[in-house]
């Protein structure tokens, strides 16, 4: 838990990236009112022993939620502090029993274009995919998060289940999933297919490396003025460093 100031419930809902429902960071807020996320359910599937497909009121029972108070780095130099409820995603794999081979984690976010309008215009490789080894897959600070702000997840958030990395560049953070792969090879994730020259597979937030477009420096908190310094791993160095030595 940070104890800096939390960002407006407003801001954190009104200011999205979420290109299934619009690429402007209004578009999420508007156009994804009517997404129905009920029911759903996760496919768990590859290098475990028990793969299956888990109805999402099967998968966390209320008693497993707690509540992580998150600094978030985004990739475009604006972060928040947002406070998420969710279960550590270690916690959610070790269920399926990950075999040796289980090197990495694959996520999928739902592919539908009637429901995510977004997803008619081809501005990413859809569905959305993103990737985690298996060892960052397991860190404890690794949430899947269903609800932020005491509140269940609004669908601009990424209802009804969306990935949490607080070290990583919010890109990392797939919204609404169906699906998690456990397997050996480095799944490929959309925004390094888009762009390769502008975002790595790893995206571990880093001061000291820019993008190619930008200094990552130095971020705005959305909500204050003026920037401040960001900080290498953004913040949580000291527990995923060694994830790196
Ligand atoms: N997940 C999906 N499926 N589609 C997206 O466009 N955008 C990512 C990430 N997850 C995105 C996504 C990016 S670039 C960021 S910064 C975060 O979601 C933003 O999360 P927030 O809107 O809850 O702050």
């Amino acid at each position: 838990r940070t104890d800096e100031e939390l960002t407006t419930h407003k801001d954190a809902t009104r200011y999205n990236n979420f290109y299934e429902f619009g690429t402007d960071k209004s578009d999420p807020a508007r156009n994804s009112g009517q997404f129905q996320t009920d029911p759903w359910s996760l496919v768990v599937e590859g290098e475990v022993g028990k793969p299956g497909i888990v109805p999402l009121e099967t998968l966390l029972a209320p008693h497993d939620l707690e509540e992580r108070v998150y600094r978030m780095r985004c990739v475009e130099a604006w972060s928040m502090v947002i406070p998420w409820v969710g279960i550590p995603l270690g916690k959610i794999l070790k269920r399926f029993e990950p075999t040796s081979k289980a090197k990495y984690v694959s996520f999928e976010t739902l592919y539908d274009p009637e429901r995510m309008p977004g997803q008619k215009r081809r501005v990413l490789d859809w569905p959305y995919r993103e990737g985690l080894r298996i060892d960052e897959a397991m860190n404890p600070l690794v949430i899947l998060a269903v609800g932020m702000y005491g509140e269940t997840l609004p669908n601009q958030n990424g209802a009804p289940l969306r990935l949490v990395v607080p070290w990583k560049y919010g890109f990392k953070g797939i919204k609404s999933i169906v699906k998690i792969r456990l397997q050996e090879e480095e799944p490929a994730t959309s925004w390094n297919v888009s762009a390769p020259r502008e975002y790595g597979f790893y995206a571990n937030v880093n001061p000291d490396v820019n993008h190619p477009r930008w200094s990552q420096a130095r971020e705005r908190r959305i909500g204050s003025f003026g920037k401040q310094p960001t900080l290498p791993f953004n913040g949580y160095a000291d527990q995923v460093a060694s994830l790196y030595s």
